[in-house]
């Protein structure tokens, strides 16, 4: 488990020789694999293209997100001008289809907004998922960063302080395994960790370090990735399967093209419904919700202690 994501990195690779060393390595393994979703060329013309702007750099390098770029990519709104791959990325890839769930999660989580309520957000980036919430009228609130990553939770103090709501938030960097946290929160979201995370057991930990945290009868509002449909992607059953994506199979081969052949990303660990209902009851906790997109993918769980 890569539990440090963006742990020993910066946010803003600048380190040129490092990014070019990161691609020849890569170049060399794309040149001796067996098989490549897109052919030898146009996967190598992606790699330099992924060197031209700083979240390909940065993906590069980290092989997944941090908060701030899973932040800018929610978001949408690039500071300056974009090349035609980081357009793509934010457009047009299967990533960029994530900001809907974020806002289905911002929904959730509005519903939960009580006074005297207290919300944590593990792991919280720059925590969008609870600053950018309307609190006008509620009192006694209180809102709770914890990220492994200080660089992140630096962001996320500004980004507090940026929505008038610094006076009510407190961070923390801490490993969510190991919260610390004795039955204090009323609601727990947690969106882009357990994707990181391979091993089954460590997931049943993870959330049994969520329901620790949690007051009784306080929720657990997450994400989790379910397997994609494998090849092959013309099979008529698979295409139905992709259509729920609704990405264009061009689309889908560059994606895989750049997260698996190139990046090797490693939030790609994928858990069924099931698999997710059965770790969660482990860690003694209920499920009872599970609300996917409207074309059926991308669930979220909201479970209760
Ligand atoms: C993909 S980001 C998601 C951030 C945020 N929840 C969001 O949706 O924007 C993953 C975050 O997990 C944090 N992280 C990775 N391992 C962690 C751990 N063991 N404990 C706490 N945070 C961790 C990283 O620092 C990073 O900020």
């Amino acid at each position: 488990m890569n539990s440090t994501i963006s742990h020993h990195t910066t946010t803003k690779v600048d380190d040129d020789r490092r990014t070019k060393e990161i691609a020849a390595e890569i170049e060399q393994r794309l040149r001796q694999a067996d098989r490549l979703v897109l052919p030898l060329d146009e996967t190598l013309e992606l790699l330099a293209q992924l060197q031209e702007f700083e979240l390909g750099r940065f993906l590069l390098h980290n092989r997944g997100l941090n908060g701030y770029w899973t932040s800018y990519i929610f978001r949408n709104e690039p500071t300056g001008p974009t090349t035609p791959l980081e357009h793509w990325l934010l457009n047009n890839s299967l990533l960029c289809q994530a900001r809907e769930r974020y806002h289905r999660f911002k929904e959730e989580i509005a519903a939960r907004i009580t006074d005297g309520a207290t919300l944590a957000s593990v792991p919280c980036g720059v925590m969008d998922d609870l600053l950018q919430q309307d609190y006008e009228g509620v009192t006694g609130f209180r809102l709770v960063g914890i990220d492994l990553d200080e660089e992140s939770i630096g962001y996320a103090r500004k980004n507090a302080a940026e929505r008038g709501l610094a006076e009510h938030t407190a961070f923390q960097v801490r490993d969510a395994w190991n919260l610390g946290v004795e039955g204090e929160f009323d609601l727990i979201v947690s969106n882009g960790l357990n994707m990181y995370e391979s091993d089954p057991q460590r997931l049943t930990d993870l959330y049994r370090s969520f329901h620790q945290a949690l007051r009784p009868g306080g929720r657990l509002l997450l994400s989790f990735l379910t397997p994609p449909p494998p090849p092959p992607w013309e099979a008529p059953e698979q295409a139905a399967a992709w259509q729920k994506y609704q990405i264009a199979e061009a689309d889908l081969r560059r994606e895989l093209s750049i997260m698996g052949d190139i990046i090797q990303a490693t939030y790609l660990n994928f858990s069924s419904e099931e698999e997710v209902r059965g770790q969660l009851a482990a860690a003694g906790l209920s499920v009872a919700d599970i609300r996917y997109s409207p074309q059926g993918v991308l669930p979220i769980v909201t479970a209760v202690k």
